[in-house]
């Protein structure tokens, strides 16, 4: 069955920003590139938690190793450039250990700027026993100066009361908000993979639905697209240490960025090459960036209390 989702028709094919994907260690190949080659940095590193991609370490070994890349992509960012840093949790035993906190440590040290901590919040996922269950992961916004890309209007979303009026001062009873719409904020809702919405519409849903890969943990376009848009130009020239299918590649295509992933799987590399020739033959089905996430209706079977439990229901 065909998702009722609007899917991106992308009628301007044939992109003409470069794309280009290394396949090898992300440590090695950074020491290719020029100082300050990157206007921005955006990636979600391994998060050693044992996933198909990594060997699983202790926490000290791992954020050694990261810390080593992390000096080599301050080298390459320009001096108004960005660093987006994704990532979630490591669990040990069941123990938490935020790893946003730690990196901040590491940035922090050499010399970057914290601008935002972004919550990427969705609303699907595994259900925890022993904890709550985790519905958020965080990106680390960094600037390597003050002097930094930042185009806010290329990314400002609809305003929810765009008729409020200032009600005291000497602008009262003028318009409050900005006609562009307001600054998105630092609460990201942004769906983790398309068929967690398409699932409330479709009882049947498909394991292929638009953006799922091979990978285990590919992070949505979308999420990439409004770091794209907000922290750098057209024809900027944006890495991805650690691009696993090319999502930030895809994300920097789509809105004329040129772009290089590093990754070190080869089955990884020609997954992405073909979704970055799907996109520049119109083939590649993406979710539209700010596109409302689906809301069930109360009239929507998987809304309502299922029969088998209204008995419990009555007792109470
Ligand atoms: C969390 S995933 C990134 C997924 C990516 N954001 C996407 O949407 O496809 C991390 C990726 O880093 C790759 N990786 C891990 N260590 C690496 C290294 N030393 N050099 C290059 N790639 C590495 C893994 O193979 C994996 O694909």
């Amino acid at each position: 069955m065909e998702t009722k989702e609007p899917i991106d028709q992308f009628l301007e094919y044939n992109y003409p920003n470069k794309a280009e994907l290394l396949l090898g260690d992300t440590l090695e190949e950074l020491k290719k590139f020029d100082d300050e080659k990157f206007n921005l940095i955006i990636t979600s590193p391994p998060y050693n938690v044992g996933k198909e991609y990594e060997t699983k370490t202790s926490i000290e070994k791992y954020l050694q190793f990261q810390e080593k890349v992390i000096k080599e992509l301050i080298r390459v960012t320009s001096n108004l450039g960005s660093i987006c840093w994704q990532v979630g949790n490591y669990v040990e035993k069941g123990e938490v250990f935020p790893l946003d906190i730690y990196y901040y440590q590491i940035f922090k040290k050499l010399g970057l700027k914290l601008r935002n901590r972004i919550i990427w919040h969705f609303g699907h996922g595994l259900h925890a026993r022993n904890r709550f269950s985790g519905r958020y992961e965080t990106i680390l916004w960094f600037t390597k100066s003050d002097n930094y890309i930042f185009n806010l209007d290329d990314v400002r979303v609809p305003s929810k009361y765009p008729g409020k009026r200032y009600f005291k001062g000497k602008k009262k009873g003028q318009i409050s908000g900005n006609p562009k719409g307001k600054n998105p904020s630092d609460i990201w809702e942004i769906v983790v993979n398309d068929w967690e919405t398409g699932l409330w519409d479709i009882p049947n849903v498909k394991s292929n639905h638009p953006e799922k890969t091979l990978h285990p943990a590919q992070f949505p376009v979308e999420l990439v697209e409004r770091c794209v848009l907000a922290l750098t130009n057209k024809d900027d020239w944006l890495l991805d240490p650690f691009a696993g299918v090319g999502s930030t590649m895809i994300a920097a295509l789509k809105n004329n960025r040129n772009s290089i992933g590093i990754e070190k799987e080869h089955d990884y590399v020609k997954t992405a090459n073909e979704r970055i020739k799907n996109l520049r033959e119109g083939n590649l089905k993406l979710r539209p960036i700010n596109k409302p996430i689906h809301q069930p209706k109360p009239t929507d079977k998987v809304a309502q209390v299922p029969k088998e439990w209204l008995s419990l229901f009555e007792k109470a």
